[in-house]
């Protein structure tokens, strides 16, 4: 580390959370700082940060501002905004969602939304925020991406969730913003290995197999070709664990071994996967480091990524978990099922009006040679009196029918499918249980897939996340925000 003030001195601090440093200016990106994520207070299920670290709070520096790039789960957590100093300022971009910022104003701080694209100075750093674009996927097209320099060859630019922003390289083109010389990218792959017990494992005979997934690199690295001058890339995400203790966490989730493997055979800029505290100073040259105050558990890390080889293959799930609350009485069961079939009369249109709903119209698919009118089925276990209920889309009147198909023969009979508690659906309708972290659960969910990224992210579990996700009912985040403030500021 030089003591030259414009080094910028970069600390990854695990998943997507970054710690930026020049002279006495220090900004916290996307602060996670626990050993979980997630805002829903009633869920019972912990969804840990891979791989495990432990941040030492009275050790890390002072922060002046954190930058909130987007309401993301694992980018949005209300936990460690309740640990931090209320004086800090919080940036968010100017389509930061009132849910998210209210959330925070609640615990104290003051938060200001910033223009995109417009020049800012926060301390020792210039700053330019810019958008995500139509090019990136539906649910990520609200982030903010940001771009820090302290000198125009001493520069970072987080692109987040998202592609490289083209007002970025417009910009870059014009020389209204210096041309990046460091880039974090984010791996976001999230495939877990074959036989997890997770939403996003496809027990559909038409799902891809993750092991073929390294082709995802040329999506996340594709865009840095456009920037020349680009000398080092950090690769950071991935850092989840789904479901962990029985199974390991996802497949190419290790961005060091990931980017060594790069490097061998790339002529490109240098790759870096940084594990959690790995310090990064640019100031040409770059410098390497550690932090003093983040102690990351190697070897556990390499026991979880043990898991993951020995479950590769292991057999289809055991019984759904339960993520939040079970039902309290036999009359509570009966008026929540009574208010989940009133909710599926609009569920289905609804349904049917989005990307994948739409898919589900076709009539001649070779997959499914007899197919009916019904193409997706919904079984909730739990219902009243312990019993599963199940209900199918029903195309020719466009609602949702009770269903008797035995549960050997879900998959290969509808195309699409979830399969959850009925407690955590009715959670998520009363704005108890976010809809995203049914997405990182191990609730079953099946669907046809090819290779193609689209076909990986439409899917019913991503369709109920635009449906009942932050964008589209700020009502039902407001009501888990609130709830995680009152918990939090209770602590204090
Ligand atoms: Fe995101």
């Amino acid at each position: 580390v030089t003591d030259n003030e414009k080094t910028i001195e970069m600390t990854f601090i695990g998943h997507q959370t970054w710690l930026f440093a020049a002279g006495s200016t220090s900004v916290l990106v996307d602060p996670i700082l626990g050993a979980t994520f997630g805002n829903s207070v009633e869920s019972t299920f912990a969804m840990p940060i891979f791989p495990p670290r432990v941040v030492d709070l009275e050790k890390m520096p002072r922060v002046d501002a954190v930058i909130l790039s987007h309401e993301h789960i694992d980018h949005f957590n209300l936990e460690t905004f309740s640990l931090l100093d209320r004086r800090t300022s919080v940036l968010v971009g100017e389509f930061m969602l009132d849910s998210v910022v209210d959330a925070i104003r609640a615990l104290g701080f003051t938060v200001t939304r910033c223009p995109l694209r417009e020049e800012l100075s926060i301390g020792a750093f210039r700053c330019v925020l810019y958008g995500a674009t139509s090019a990136d996927i539906a649910y990520e097209r609200r982030v903010t991406q940001m771009y820090l320099w302290t000198e125009p060859e001493i520069n970072v630019l987080n692109t987040v969730d998202c592609l490289l922003s083209p007002a970025l390289e417009e910009d870059v083109r014009t020389g209204r913003v210096p041309p990046p010389r460091n880039v974090i990218v984010s791996n976001n792959g999230m495939l877990p290995s074959d036989g997890a017990r997770r939403a996003y494992y496809n027990v559909s005979h038409l799902a891809f197999d993750s092991r073929q997934c390294i082709t995802c690199l040329l999506d996340i690295l594709g865009g840095i070709r456009d920037l020349p001058e680009v000398e080092h890339v950090y690769m950071m995400g991935n850092g989840l664990l789904p479901w962990g203790g029985e199974y390991g966490p996802f497949a190419w989730a290790d961005n060091g071994e990931l980017a060594a493997m790069v490097n061998e055979i790339s002529v490109g800029p240098v790759l870096f996967g940084p594990y959690p505290g790995d310090q990064f100073s640019i100031s040409p040259p770059l410098a390497v480091g550690q932090a003093p105050w983040i102690d990351f558990d190697r070897e556990k890390m390499e026991a979880l990524k043990r898991v993951t080889d020995e479950t590769q293959d292991k057999p289809a799930p055991a019984p759904l978990p339960v993520l939040t609350r079970p039902f309290p009485s036999e009359e509570a069961a009966r008026q929540a099922l009574a208010e989940v079939e009133a909710e599926l009369v609009t569920l289905a249109p609804t349904l049917l009006a989005t990307d994948v709903g739409q898919s589900f119209q076709v009539i001649d698919d070779p997959n499914y040679p007899a197919l009916g009118p019904r193409r997706v089925l919904l079984y909730f276990d739990g219902g009243p009196g312990g019993r599963p209920v199940q209900y199918a889309l029903d195309l020719n009147r466009s609602a949702f029918v009770p269903d008797d198909t035995p549960r050997h023969r879900f998959v290969e009979t509808f195309p699409h499918g979830l399969a959850m508690q009925l407690c955590d659906f009715h959670a998520i309708l009363q704005g108890r249980l976010g809809v995203w972290d049914t997405f990182f659960a191990p609730v079953q969910c099946w669907f046809p897939e090819t290779t193609e990224v689209a076909s990986q992210v439409n899917h019913l579990l991503t369709a109920l996340g635009n449906i009942y996700g932050e964008q589209a009912r700020p009502d039902l985040a407001s009501k888990i925000n609130e709830r995680a403030v009152r918990q939090f500021s209770a602590r204090q």
